[in-house]
């Protein structure tokens, strides 16, 4: 650990990039794989500046894309360390397209990748503590924490879902949906 506790703004990483027609898709728009890509890139370089060391993704959340990305955009990655543990942190990205002919702007996501840093024997390690300078600092710090109470219930939910699941009870509820019951032995 290089520090003890370091302000956001150290660690604070942006990435501009040119969308080339190599990361297009059969529609003609951007891939959403190579946005993640670009993303995970931006977080790992956020995250490893602030702890000193190695970091690994273990989640992301919040991955939308609720409007496309062009061909010729001009994407703007924004990654800042919202939240830390003792050995994980929360990096946000924020990613905004421009088009380059009028000047306007996109926010096109906003997600949250949760990255754990490593030593040198690949054990998780302390990170540095995080000074929060701006309100919007604290602010997204608190999200942080909100987020991840929320996740927990969420995950045990969704467990929950599968193993508690009665499928002679529920599947009645099958009639209204798109599909077909044809059982065949197997
Ligand atoms: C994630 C990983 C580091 C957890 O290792 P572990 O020995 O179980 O470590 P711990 O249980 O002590 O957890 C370490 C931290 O990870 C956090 N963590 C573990 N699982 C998590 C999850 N599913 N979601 C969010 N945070 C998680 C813990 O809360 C802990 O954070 P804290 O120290 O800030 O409290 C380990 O499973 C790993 O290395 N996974 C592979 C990650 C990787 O290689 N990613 C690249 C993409 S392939």
């Amino acid at each position: 650990m290089i520090a003890d506790i370091l302000p956001v703004r150290y660690s604070q990483t942006e990435l501009v990039e040119l969308m080339i027609p190599a990361y297009a898709n059969f529609g003609g728009k951007i891939h959403g794989g190579i946005l993640l890509s670009i993303m995970d890139k931006v977080a790992y370089a956020c995250a490893s500046k602030h702890a000193g060391a190695y970091c690994v993704t273990v989640t992301v959340d919040n991955v939308e894309f609720l409007s496309p990305v062009e061909v010729g955009d001009l994407v703007r990655f924004a990654a800042s360390v919202n939240y830390v543990g003792k050995t994980s942190l929360v990096v946000g990205i924020k990613v905004t397209a421009e088009n380059i002919k009028t000047g306007e702007q996109r926010h096109t996501n906003t997600s949250y990748f949760t990255m754990v840093a490593k030593d040198e024997t690949g054990k998780p390690t302390l990170v540095p503590r995080l000074l929060l300078e701006t309100e919007d600092e604290i602010r997204r710090f608190l999200e942080a924490m909100k987020r991840k109470e929320l996740k927990k219930e969420y995950l045990r939910l969704f467990h929950d879902a599968k193993t508690e699941l009665n499928i002679a009870d529920e599947i009645q509820k099958l009639s209204q949906e798109r599909c077909v019951i044809a059982l065949r032995n197997w």
